[in-house]
């Protein structure tokens, strides 16, 4: 039981307020403490783990030893309550509100179009005012730095550096200058209809109307605070909660007390390695000590020798005196430091730097820790103490694998750690390779360190210790010492790597798989220490004797690339579009860059998502309970033990549900067999979410596993296991052009699959009214219909008894299109069996693991072509993988066949696709719909051609791409011109051929780093191919006072649609948008409504709201005509007076989709968009990292209905394409376990990977006379244009290879991660790694596509 009674008084202030708390929970963290005790929802869950920055808070503290105010960012789901104790803690309410004043950092962002879904916005409004509070001047380093650890699943990162760059006292942007072109933005021969100038517009937002920053205005520190510091309380502080207490003592002597008293307990310090493993791993401590108050912990000392910095320095800290220090000595003494200096820029995000110590780092021993390996090498030693004294003992080795005689005792602690300086001669280096360059987690690293006898080459002192390769970090201490006294050379080298091999052996079945990559890695980090120091010892050669320097090996110019790193940059890059008709009215929104309707409201927290709503009377949660087995039968299901619990008040099962249980095969319980891990089996429900969460822990469940189980595509096939019969398109004779082709090739292709990452997990409240069997669902969907119609056949109820509301989704991408009605139906099911209201909010392991994704894809393929690269046959079969249950897998395989053929006319043609039942999560929609994987293989095969035939691939391209009018594999008329305007557009924006010969050149000067290029080009088909879904409707009232309310069957996603729909409100109404409002979308004002999916939602919808005014408009014609001085208001007056009504539905009944799969022709699409991307990369052909050095897109947007919304579709669809194509890696164990359940395992790109420049252009004076305004529909296109990045780091690889001499022909598999890039990149060292044979291990992972 809690013992308030006993605990002590929590004091902080949150936002200028003090917080009083004697009833506080230890295990608690601030994120809940916000949201649920202070109702401020503006911080946002997103992962639990410090990884995406959605929680963004500032915190305030005194610091005891500069005695000044430190303001730093932290994770709000990592921080304890307890921890807060004299801290002021800001939040974005505190920073401004639309009802109050703005900040500048809130109306920058939001007017900049930073914000799309608005789900991470507060996040990154806090860590940019936090690095204003500090520097208000930033420079664009800080700026990016301070942003690396927020991620942004929408936007794609541009817009919301630009938002920050305006307060940096540098800018580089061209556009800046006041020129409005950047020079940048055309390609040399600038003869581009882009050249108008008066057509053209490249600017999204007015800086000149932002208000400036005055950091005289912001919240004070609170007086209190500072009195309580400079007074600090002595006294132990003790908190206690129902299972843990929490103990805060003042002085160092009682904090090694209490370690004698608690050995046990840990040390709370930032919590970033002991929260993640008491939430993941379920550790559990009943007693945690913080020594926050104990200032001896932060002490820092500067010796003669070294630098003793306190074990409670935060890693941000560290930072900083390392930079002081290397500033303030001589280079040669601060070899260490510069290497720490390193891994710290790209560990993790500024927020767990700004909470990690460096202590808690030391000790946790983490097996990837990115200091530990330098530390060790350096001879660092750590300063211990407890009550009876203090020693130091040695960082090495022993220490790193936790042998007992070289650890801490249980009563000491880590008071400091001591870095000794360099010496002359001395070179240490530090090494990481992870899945991107920043904010994650390595998957090997490195430190090295040489001391070679003065004057000469020969080894005095060597150690090197690798992280990422065992389960703590490992030291090669046996491989150094064989190596003293040798030369530092060639056979060193060699001899090096085969000691290092043996000495780090890893087995084929290590956790974290990537074994033969890490194997590589191993032993080129030592290539590039080993040139790196034939560097330094170059410029060291005056001090060598003659004898020494003539047989000293030397770095060939060739080879220098090896050394560097690719630095971290601030991305540039122009938008561009067409302005509207000079004569269009002002008033007429149409076509301007307006900004999203809830920009603002994202900006300051106020935007309310589905877990915003607050607690409603006797609420309950639920939580969800899931299969551990791919594929077994249910024996029993024991739910007592969970039931025994307190706050517990009950277990939903099969046996709940009312009405009908999912669908055969697709249950939403499972009751008598399990065909997946993540299957759910039932839900309990309790008082609190975290009682909810803890009883799943007590359900048992006892399985009888059954065969088969089936996770690969290759078993599949062998199994004849698919969900659906194949789908097959076929044009000409493809057989007998085989017989004619000069050559033909026949590749495969693996694509992976994508998790949605949405920032804002699956989430639903279900409140049951008292009467008539009515629930009230509030839902993140983007499809309210489709959770309707599910819990009425759940329930047994009728449709018209449920009313759905969506207020805005925090992003979907697909993902929730289908799914949440499985939430919703299940979370009904418990609010009718308890009575209570029931919130349901999945915490992001459980929403990946459960959700399914992306379909991963494999391609087979024949190609015949002349030897001239012109392409006469094509057979594509295609395999992706569905998961265990149907889904949308038929859907995807349909679209994946119907868009394979891209640009390209070939006339003879062979299409097939089936959808593979395997026994894992289903897979389900997901922007692009097939599209990014199938077109892939499609665009793989021309790269396959190309090399044959020993032309760039951009040559096959061209002479492949329709030409003329002409008509698809399945009949469709359609006519390229646009398509070719964009390819040539592109082609010259971005310099293409000049800049190919650029690449060339660097790729013959460097071996170690390559450069690569490519174009793409993409023939996109919107809409759905079914007839049904091509429908909409809107509901339009004006009420008496003029103001106008819009209601219609799309979704707000964040892809602005309610903006879009205003827009054409206001356009059609004359009136201005202010006077419009959207509250929400309500399956009680516009019944059956389609999905908001397929890149039509503001078509169809726009077109409904278009009606919807139109029909009001006519009513309103006669007063119009006969008082045409009247105002609006006046009109509306009048027309209530005449008994007109001011209420309209508007329908739209779209397009007539059709397709015959018999015959293999239809009319299935109602228009399509082109665009093309050219993208050049650079690789590390050491490492496998990339850079993306230029990215220029040109879509064909027709008549934006806003550009700025336009843009940040291309934009942010062409980074999450990206994503898929380079980082984002889905990991299954062999028991089809999802191992990548979190930002720390699975990769979206961050800041850092947008393209250094990146051009986004909307390709003028194109029409489309099916839509509204000649708009077209942009939301998942540029996904697939995202491949360009993926086309240029295999041209890097194929040059790598060319040079080499190995087979160009190389398998294609996407993610291009670096580990495939690097494997790819064969050379000397891919060779020396000992290789398992596949028979003689179980692999950590297994690949499903
Ligand atoms: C999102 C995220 C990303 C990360 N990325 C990286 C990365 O890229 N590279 C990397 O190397 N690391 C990374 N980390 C790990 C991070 O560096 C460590 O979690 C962190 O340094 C631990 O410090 P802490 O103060 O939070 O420790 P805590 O979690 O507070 O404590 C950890 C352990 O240290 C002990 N401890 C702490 N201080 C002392 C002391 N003075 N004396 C004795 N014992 C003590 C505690 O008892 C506890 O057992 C990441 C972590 C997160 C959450
Ligand atoms: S970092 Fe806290 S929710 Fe993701
Ligand atoms: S706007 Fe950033 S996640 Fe949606």
């Amino acid at each position: 039981m809690r013992c308030a009674s006993r605990s002590d008084e929590l004091v902080f202030f949150v936002n200028g307020r003090k917080v009083m708390e004697r009833n506080v929970d230890p295990e608690g963290t601030l994120l809940t403490f916000l949201r649920k005790n202070l109702r401020l929802t503006g911080t946002k869950y997103a992962c639990g783990r410090g990884g995406c920055g959605a929680c963004t808070v500032m915190v305030s503290k005194h610091d005891p030893v500069s005695r000044k105010i430190r303001h730093f960012s932290v994770t709000a789901c990592l921080v304890p309550i307890c921890s807060l104790y004299g801290a002021a803690v800001t939040t974005v309410e505190g920073v401004g509100s639309i009802k109050t004043r703005l900040h500048p950092v809130q109306e920058r962002i939001a007017k900049s179009h930073g914000t799309q879904c608005g789900f991470c916005t507060p996040g990154m409004v806090m860590s940019m005012y936090t690095l204003l509070r500090n520097h208000p001047q930033p420079s664009e380093e800080q700026l990016t730095e301070a942003l690396g650890g927020n991620l942004c699943r929408c936007t794609g990162y541009r817009p919301i550096l630009e938002s920050g760059r305006t307060f940096c006292m540098e800018s580089n942007s061209c556009q800046q200058k006041g020129t409005g072109k950047c020079c940048l933005d055309w390609g040399e021969n600038d003869s581009s209809p882009l050249g108008k100038k008066n057509e053209i517009c490249t600017k999204l937002f007015a800086k000149e109307e932002f208000q400036s920053l005055d950091p005289t205005q912001e919240l004070i520190f609170p007086p209190e605070l500072l009195r309580m510091a400079e007074n600090p309380e002595k006294r132990t502080l003790t908190f206690y909660g129902e299972r843990v207490t929490w103990i805060s003592p003042g002085t160092l002597k009682d904090l090694l007390e209490l370690k004698v008293k608690h050995p046990e307990a840990p040390l709370v310090v930032g919590n970033t390695s002991l929260g993640p493993a008491m939430k993941s791993q379920r550790q559990f401590h009943p007693v945690l000590l913080s020594p926050a108050r104990i200032s001896e912990l932060s002490m820092v000392t500067k010796t003669s020798d070294g630098l003793t910095i306190g074990a409670g320095c935060s890693l941000a800290q560290t930072q900083d005196i390392l930079a002081e220090r290397i500033a303030e000595l001589p280079e040669e003494k601060t070899q260490t430091y510069r290497a720490l200096l390193k891994h710290l820029r790209s560990l993790a995000g500024q927020q767990i730097r700004n909470m990690a110590s460096l202590g808690g780092h030391v000790i946790s021993r983490h097996c990837c820790s990115d200091l530990n390996p330098v530390l060790a090498v350096s001879n660092a030693t750590l300063n211990l103490i407890s009550a009876e004294g203090t020693r130091q003992i040695p960082l090495n080795e022993h220490f790193l694998a936790g042998l007992a005689s070289a650890d801490l005792k249980p009563e000491e602690i880590l008071e400091s750690v001591h870095i000794p300086h360099s010496q002359k001669w001395e070179f240490v280096s530090a090494f990481r390779q992870a899945q991107c360059q920043q904010n994650a987690l390595p998957h090997v690293n490195a430190g090295m360190r040489v001391l070679l006898k003065e004057g000469t080459d020969s080894i005095e002192d060597l150690s090197i210790a690798y992280g990422g390769v065992g389960a703590a970090t490992i030291s090669a201490h046996r491989s150094c010492q064989q190596l003293l006294g040798r030369r530092w050379n060639e056979l060193m080298l060699d001899e090096a790597c085969r000691l290092l091999l043996d000495e780090v052996s890893l087995p084929g079945s290590a956790p974290g798989g990537r074994v033969e990559f890490k194997r590589t890695l191993v032993v080129s980090f030592l290539f590039k220490f080993y040139l790196e120091v034939l560097q330094e010892l170059k410029k060291l050669v005056k001090l060598f004797s003659v004898a020494d320097s003539r047989h000293r090996s030397e770095v060939s110019d060739q080879f220098l690339s090896a050394l560097e790193d690719f630095p971290v940059t601030i991305p540039q890059g122009v938008q561009t579009y067409q302005n509207v008709d000079p004569h269009q009215p002002l008033q007429d929104p149409v076509g301007r860059p307006i900004m999203h309707l809830s920009a603002l409201k994202h900006a300051t927290g106020e935007a309310m998502f589905c877990d915003d709503i607050p607690v409603v009377d006797k609420e309950l949660f639920m939580a969800l309970v899931t299969s551990s087995r791919a594929h077994a039968k249910i024996i029993s299901i024991d739910v007592s033990k969970a039931l025994e619990l307190p706050e517990v008040v009950d277990v939903i099962t099969a046996e709940d549900i009312p009405g009908t249980n999912g669908a055969e095969g697709d249950k939403l319980l499972a009751a008598e067999e399990v065909t997946c891990v993540g299957q759910i089996i039932c839900a309990v429900v309790a008082e609190t979410d975290v009682q909810a969460k803890r009883a799943t822990e007590k359900i048992e469940i006892t399985y009888k596993d059954l065969e088969p189980v089936i996770f690969t595509i290759k078993d599949a096939i062998k199994h004849n296991s698919f969900l659906c019969p194949e789908k097959k398109l076929e044009q000409g004779n493809v057989e007998e052009a085989f017989e004619k082709v000069d050559q033909t090739i026949e590749g495969e292709v693996h694509v992976g699959g994508q998790e949605h990452f949405y920032m804002e997990t699956q989430r639903v409240l279900v409140i049951p009214k008292t009467e008539d069997k009515e629930l009230d669902i509030y839902v993140s969907t983007q499809d309210p219909a489709h959770v309707q119609k599910t819990v009425s056949s759940t329930l047994n109820i009728p449709i018209n008894r449920i009313t759905c509301h969506v207020k805005r989704v925090g992003g979907g991408f697909g993902g929730k299109v289908g799914k949440p009605a499985v939430f919703g139906a299940i979370a009904a099911v418990g609010a009718i069996k308890t009575g209570h209201p029931i919130r349901l909010v999945l915490d992001r392991e459980d929403d990946m693991l459960i959700t399914g994704g992306r379909h991963p894809l494999f391609g087979k393929y024949k190609v015949g072509f002349t030897n001239n690269g012109r392409i006469k046959a094509l057979d594509i079969e295609c395999y992706i993988n569905g998961g265990c249950t149907l889904d949308d897998s038929e859907l995807v395989t349909e679209f994946l066949i119907l868009k394979l053929e891209n640009a390209y006319k070939i006339r003879n043609l062979r299409f097939r696709g089936r959808a593979c039942m395997t026994n894992l999560p289903s897979n389900t929609a997901f922007r692009g719909f097939g599209f990014p994987q199938g077109a892939l293989v499609t665009e793989s095969c021309i790269t396959a051609v190309a090399a044959k035939c020993g032309l760039p691939p951009e040559k096959i391209r061209e002479k492949n791409m329709y030409k003329t009018v002409d008509k698809t594999i399945y009949k469709q008329a359609f006519n390229p011109e646009t398509l070719i305007r964009c390819w040539n557009e592109c082609l010259d924006k971005s310099s293409f051929h000049s800049r190919r010969m650029q690449v060339e050149e660097f790729n013959k000067k460097n071996y170690w780093k390559k450069k690569g290029i490519a174009i793409i080009p993409m023939k996109f088909s919107v809409g759905f191919a079914a007839t049904s879904y091509h429908q909409a409707a809107a509901l339009v009232h004006i009420y008496t006072d003029g103001s106008v309310l819009v209601t219609h069957g799309g979704n707000e996603l964040g892809q602005g649609i309610h903006t879009k729909m205003l827009q054409v409100a206001s356009r059609e109404l004359k009136i201005p948008m202010s006077c419009i409002h959207i509250s929400e979308t309500s399956t009680a004002t516009v019944p059956n409504t389609i999905a908001t999916a397929a890149s039509v939602g503001a078509d169809v919808n726009g077109r409904a709201v278009q009606n919807a005014c139109q029909i009001l408009l006519k009513r309103l014609e006669p007063i119009i005509k006969k008082h045409p001085e009247g105002t609006w208001e006046n009109w509306i007056e009048a027309a209530f007076e005449q008994r007109i009504s001011l209420s309209a539905t508007g329908y739209f009944r779209g397009y007539k989709a059709f397709m015959d799969w018999e015959k293999g022709v239809g009319d299935p699409f109602p228009y399509y968009v082109y665009g093309a991307a050219c993208s050049e990369v650079e690789i590390d052909c050491l490492t496998g990292a990339h850079k993306k050095i230029r990215t220029d897109i040109i879509m064909d947007a027709c008549c934006s209905l806003n550009p700025a919304i336009d843009i940040g579709q291309i934009e942010g669809s062409f980074i999450q394409g990206m994503g898929l194509y380079t980082t984002e890696e889905l990991k299954y164990s062999p028991e089809g376990i999802l191992y990548s359940r979190s930002p720390d395992e699975y990769k979206i790109p961050t800041i850092t990977d947008v393209p250094e420049e990146f051009n986004v252009s909307l390709l003028p004076s194109s029409q489309t006379p099916l839509t509204i305004y000649s708009s077209k529909g942009l939301g998942e296109s540029g996904m697939f244009l995202g491949s360009s990045v993926f086309f240029a780091i295999a041209d890097a690889v194929a040059t790598v290879r060319r040079e080499r001499d190995i087979a160009e022909d190389f398998m294609v598999q996407s993610p291009a991660t670096p580990e495939r890039v690097r494997m790819a990149c064969a050379d000397r060292f891919t060779k020396m790694i000992p290789r398992d044979d596949p028979e003689t291990f179980k692999p950590w992972s297994i690949p499903i596509a």
